[in-house]
């Protein structure tokens, strides 16, 4: 059997009812099907664009008992909510979500794919879920995990984002959008997962030519993968792993965020004319090697190497106050590492 539009009906509702045995109770899930806190949905799918349920399901709950309200969110200072951001990387994200919430509060909340849509930072796919999700609006999501369901079920090896939509918005079922959105992307986070999917427990099996092909996992293709950069850095840790001097980064690599002051090696150069380069510019004279740590971003390697030294600014910023990034705290681990292997030899 392959998929046909005359099959629509009966893949919808063995997905329907796969979603009301197997759905997962989830903390963003509360409240009528379709009628969702949107707030909660909003940063739900901000989140979960970029870490696993398991984990975002952490920093959700820390996210919104730091503001619990999209009124909370607007009137907090944007350093607060970088600091309950911390480890969700992507800072750009949660800055978006702090002016989207001024407008919010100023304009009233979207009740439409539309009017999120026009907000800072809400692309296609968090419109479509909060209109959908919160609102009962017939819109079909398109992440990674329904592109992979479309693309097994449909025996597409390639399937392109214009392809993965269009189906999509095939396969919605209009009078029930919400659960079917949250149907697709359970079967493909529990079931249609990208290695060894469990097929026998899958309720579209009967229809999926992934699954005929006796390959599954074949499907789709690997996507080629943007080249990753690596990036060569130096830092000073002026300062002890839980007060030091932290300066707000400019440029691309983690701008705007607060961080060891650092310097990056530029290409060809060498790292100690870096390392005097950024000793000069905050008068200090460099005295120790903690050693590297290493930070992978999406297309950047980072490798950091951090120094100690003497001299420079007075001024000792409290880490645990500041927005980090994850670099830089495995640059203070560092030194807390090293403090315990003095003690240990003592
Ligand atoms: N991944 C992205 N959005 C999700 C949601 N609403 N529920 C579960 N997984 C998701």
């Amino acid at each position: 059997m392959s998929l046909s539009p005359t099959d629509l009906p009966a893949v919808r509702a063995a997905l329907l009812a796969w979603f009301g045995r197997s759905g997962r109770a989830l903390p963003w899930r509360v409240g009528p099907e379709g009628g969702r806190d949107p707030y909660r949905v909003w940063v739900s799918e901000v989140l979960l664009q970029q870490t696993q349920v398991a984990r975002g399901r952490v920093y959700f709950e820390r996210f919104l008992g730091a503001f619990p309200t999209v009124e909370a969110l607007a009137a907090a200072p944007i350093e607060a909510v970088l600091k309950a951001w911390e480890g969700c990387g992507y800072y750009a994200r949660a800055r978006n979500l702090h002016r989207a919430a001024g407008v919010i509060v100023r304009e009233g909340m979207p009740t439409t794919h539309d009017g999120w849509r026009a907000l800072p930072g809400v692309g296609p796919y968090t419109a479509a879920a909060v209109a959908s999700l919160a609102f009962g609006e017939a819109r079909a999501v398109s992440d990674g995990n329904v592109r992979r369901v479309l693309a097994r079920l449909h025996g597409e090896r390639q399937p392109t984002d214009g392809w993965v939509q269009a189906r999509a918005d095939a396969l919605l079922d209009p009078a029930r959008p919400a659960a079917f959105n949250e149907a697709v992307m359970d079967l493909g986070a529990t079931v249609c997962t990208p290695r060894n999917p469990r097929c026998p427990e899958c309720p579209v099996r009967p229809w999926c030519a992934a699954s005929r092909s006796g390959e599954p996992s074949t499907f789709p293709a690997p996507k080629l993968r943007a080249a990753v950069r690596e990036v060569r850095a130096v830092a000073l840790l002026l300062g002890n792993g839980h007060e030091a001097v932290l300066e707000r980064r400019e440029g691309t690599l983690l701008g705007g965020l607060m961080g060891l002051p650092t310097e990056i090696i530029a290409e060809g150069e060498r790292e100690e004319d870096a390392l005097t380069r950024l000793a000069e510019r905050l008068g200090v004279t460099v005295t120790g090697d903690l050693g590297t740590v290493t930070h992978i971003m999406t297309h950047r390697l980072v490798l950091l190497n951090v120094f100690t030294g003497r001299g420079g600014p007075a001024r000792r910023d409290k880490v645990a106050d500041a927005a980090l990034s994850r670099l830089d705290h495995k640059a203070l681990a560092l030194w807390r590492a090293r403090q315990g292997s003095l003690f240990a030899e003592a």
